[in-house]
């Protein structure tokens, strides 16, 4: 852990009771606490609509029941660093709130966490700014999740809230996504190695893709879904972060300014992506992991009629010097065949294909593969000769396992994220232009192709529909297959 980190700290979590703070926050908080890389004096405020009492608060966070076993020695002296603080947003008792929050232990660095609807952003700001919450002597910094707003209008009302109050380098807008080891180590594969940087091109690369599938529904947060579906649950921002990663131009420097820029010069050069370039679907009933699954409009709290899609896939064109004419492929969904994200770079055909020309000799595509998750790794893909009198050839792989290298404990994301807002360093958060420039991105799919597009059906267990395979296959190409084995209860899926 780094010495950066300040001597004191309050967290303050707006939105404490919901799904986040207990499957995410408060375990991530926890194993930094263990871990030593939390102040000394620190102390975490939950603040939620819900009336309930410290002691209730913390029994429901089940601490006991997510951390592993061998880590629970410290949940007790963990949890006495916790309080709770009933609060409706429509009829806040502010006198009550601020009583509770002035406390005899001065604290003067704070960390607020937003991780509440969009609708209610407006009002945690005024109550951060009316309350005076923001010290004078040390830092403040406001962590805001996703959903930043259902559209560009929205996002860019909510930032005008947020910089009302704070200003842009207190502001860490958060993408778990950035906070996991392969898409960080994305920037070090292209721009810390010889070999990979040269062919990372038009002239090398015949198409990308991006895999983010999951085997999960939408658990309970069928609210939530109905409101947001695939494109903004998961390609407004992880998908097109990681997009932007995969295609940037060497950034100026590490600085998060420099990165920012070079993310929003690939945003920029996105096209307008097309209807028949655009696939979403919606799952039925069936088996995922050999185990039975109802169809998304029979999920508990969702309308028969629903019509938000739970699957999309789509292609982007880049119009810059590097990528002319490579397409990237996205795709995501719930109820998928399998919990893995990938990035696959599929490379071009040898020039001179001697082999193409002999009978029965068939080589097969270079391919670069980055495993995000589960079983983190990159890993390489070129023909090789067999061992026989006869002439074949044989695809093999060459493999960085992670995991074999650097173990199963490294940070997970909401950790490494966390650790990140408390030591201040903001290079893998992302910036309000980045935000918009997604958005400009996503608006106009939303707006203009989503409300005529055909919902296809996918089976629940399958790859997304029929549909998503000829998207590609009109271009020539095919998805990249599932991997084979059954990852969904790795110790290293974050
Ligand atoms: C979240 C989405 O941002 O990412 C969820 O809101 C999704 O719907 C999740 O399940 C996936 O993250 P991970 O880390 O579990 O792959």
């Amino acid at each position: 852990m780094s010495s950066q980190k300040p001597n004191n700290l309050e967290i303050i979590i707006f939105g404490a009771t919901g799904d986040l703070t207990k499957t995410k926050l408060m375990p991530s908080l926890y194993s930094l606490f263990c871990k030593g890389g939390l102040p000394d004096k620190f102390r975490i405020i939950g603040v939620s609509r819900s009336d309930i009492s410290t002691k209730k608060f913390i029994k429901k966070l089940e601490l006991e029941q997510i951390v592993e076993n061998y880590k629970r020695k410290k949940i007790k002296e963990f949890t006495s660093l916790i309080q709770y603080i009933s609060l409706d947003f429509n009829k806040p008792d502010l006198k009550n709130f601020q009583d509770k929050i002035s406390s005899e232990n001065k604290f003067n660095n704070r960390i607020f966490y937003l991780a509440i609807p969009p609708e209610f952003f407006k009002k945690a700001i005024q109550i951060i700014k009316k309350n005076g919450l923001i010290h004078a002597g040390g830092f403040n910094r406001v962590i805001v999740e996703k959903p930043f707003g259902n559209d560009l209008k929205e996002a860019e009302k909510l930032n005008q809230y947020i910089s009302s109050v704070f200003d842009e380098k207190q502001i860490y807008r958060i993408d778990h996504f950035l906070g996991k080891e392969l898409v960080e180590n994305i920037m070090v594969f292209r721009f810390g190695n010889t070999i990979f940087e040269q062919i990372w091109n038009r002239k090398f690369i015949d198409n990308v893709q991006i895999t983010v599938a999951e085997s999960e529904g939408i658990e309970a947060r069928a609210d939530y879904y109905e409101q947001v579906g695939a494109i903004r649950d998961m390609i407004q921002n992880h998908i097109l972060q990681i997009l932007s990663l995969v295609a940037m131009e060497p950034p100026k420097s590490m600085l998060p300014e420099h990165i920012s820029e070079a993310k929003i010069d690939i945003f920029h050069s996105i096209e307008t992506v097309k209807k028949e370039d655009v696939v979403v679907g919606q799952y039925t009933a069936g088996f995922v992991n050999d185990k039975e699954t109802v169809g998304y409009t029979e999920e508990k709290e969702i309308s028969e009629n629903s019509n938000t899609e739970t699957f999309a896939a789509m292609k982007f064109s880049l119009n810059n010097e590097r990528w002319k004419n490579v397409p990237f492929y996205v795709r995501t969904g719930k109820r998928m065949r399998k919990k893995y994200a990938e990035i696959n770079l599929r490379l071009k055909e040898v020039e001179c294909n001697l082999f193409k020309k002999m009978k029965n000799v068939f080589p097969e595509f270079n391919v670069i593969t980055i495993r995000i998750q589960p079983h983190e790794g990159i890993s390489i893909e070129f023909n090789t000769k067999t061992p026989e009198h006869e002439y074949k050839l044989k695809r093999v792989s060459l493999d960085f396992c992670h995991d074999c290298m650097f173990g199963y404990q490294t940070l997970n994301a909401y950790e490494h994220l966390m650790y990140d807002v408390v030591v201040g360093d903001r290079t893998l958060f992302t910036s309000w232009e980045e935000n918009k420039s997604s958005w400009q991105i996503i608006n106009p799919i939303l707006n203009k192709i989503i409300p005529s597009a055909k919902l296809h059906k996918y089976q629940a267990g399958s790859m997304g529909p029929i549909d998503s395979y000829k998207l590609l296959k009109k271009d020539g190409r095919k998805w990249r297959k599932a991997p084979k084995i059954s990852h969904d209860h790795s110790p290293n899926i974050r």
